[in-house]
């Protein structure tokens, strides 16, 4: 099933499962019209597209395409300087929308959340996403009506892509982090703040769940998180290293700890969001002989059964496996 007019896309784990390589992917051979972010300015999406790096954190990953227009949700939490410096980079100006209700978040977020011992702790991002959405809870946020710099990009996200739903429209609306840093579906207290499920995208960008059609749910072909808290199965730094699995993070630059793919935490993630397709990203970090591999054929059958016991155990169809790092080193099993 290639993209359809509600596609909802989540990470599996601790994030940084390859989600914006696979949203990239889809607005360069699908086509998309509409690209919804959710979340805040914590996540970053890594992004090859023309020999260029892009870590964004406020732009959604269907900027590649040049006729997607981008919005960024009423659920999600604004980084006015990091979106206006992105939008200049990506050079979208003209066709990317922030709902007049999105959450601010400023800098004393940030400046609470770095002097916090406890919020230190738990290895947050030093952001501030947490002291900024405490203070939405509390009803004394700023939002984005309330910034001159916004004011051109102002719309109701909620409606437009309502609208482009019903119009029949392609609409991603792409998700940050993954299941396991989820409020309530995660590692608590060693989390992020907000729930980072399929449901919960939905529900920052105002989509109701009958009218999603599709969940894609990404994985990495090992894991790894950034930060404190359980990793099962954690292995050294020396050893991630050693199996090429050793990495740093988009947005913060701090070392990832890494373990083996974990099938039981997959088959948690698959059921809790829903999923009805699976990417797998990062095969070829696994097994190096699948580097730029396009067809599933040519695979090494190591990876072919890895492949297939995801599926075995989660009861989903891995239909995106990503095997290098350009948008389009990807093998796609759909149709
Ligand atoms: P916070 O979201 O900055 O409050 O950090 C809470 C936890 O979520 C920490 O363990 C962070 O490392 C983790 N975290 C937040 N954003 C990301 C992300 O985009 N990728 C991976 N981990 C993240
Ligand atoms: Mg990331």
């Amino acid at each position: 099933m290639k993209t359809v007019p509600c596609t909802v896309i989540a990470g599996g784990f601790w994030g940084d499962e390859g989600k914006g390589k696979v949203i990239s992917y889809l607005a360069l051979r699908d086509k998309l019209d509409f690209c919804v972010r959710t979340g805040s300015v914590n996540a970053a999406h890594t992004i090859w597209f023309e020999g260029k790096r892009y870590a964004l954190h406020m732009v959604p990953g269907g900027f590649v395409d040049e006729k997607c227009r981008l919005l960024v949700g009423a659920g999600a939490n604004v980084h006015v300087a990091q979106f206006l410096k992105e939008v200049e980079e990506t050079g979208v100006k003209n066709r990317i929308g922030v709902d007049s209700q999105a959450s601010i978040i400023e800098e004393k977020h940030s400046a609470q959340d770095k002097a916090s011992e406890h919020l230190k702790g738990l290895g947050t991002t030093g952001w501030g996403v947490g002291p900024a959405i405490e203070e939405r809870v509390r009803r004394t946020a700023k939002l984005a009506k309330d910034v001159p710099e916004l004011k051109p990009y102002l719309t109701d996200v909620a409606m437009e892509t309502n609208q482009a739903i019903g119009a029949g429209k392609k609409v991603l609306l792409e998700g940050t982090q993954g299941l396991l840093l989820s409020l309530f579906h995660g590692t608590y207290p060693y989390v992020t703040s907000r729930d980072t499920s399929a449901s919960a995208i939905c529900s920052e960008a105002g989509v109701g769940p009958t009218k999603v059609t599709q969940v894609i749910l990404v994985f990495k072909s090992f894991v790894t998180r950034v930060g404190t808290g359980p990793l099962p199965g954690e292995i050294s730094k020396e050893e991630a290293i050693k199996r090429g699995w050793f990495e740093t993070a988009a947005g913060t630059g701090r070392d990832r700890r890494s373990a083996p793919f974990s099938f039981e935490l997959a088959r948690k993630a698959a059921t809790i969001n829903g999923a009805t397709l699976l990417a797998v990203t990062k095969l070829d970090r696994v097994f190096p002989e699948c580097q730029g591999v396009r067809a599933y054929r040519q695979l090494p059958i190591e990876a072919r059964q890895f492949i297939e016991r995801i599926e075995d155990e989660t009861k989903v169809q891995v239909s995106l496996i990503g095997t290098g790092p350009d948008a389009l080193d990807l093998i796609d099993r759909r149709d």
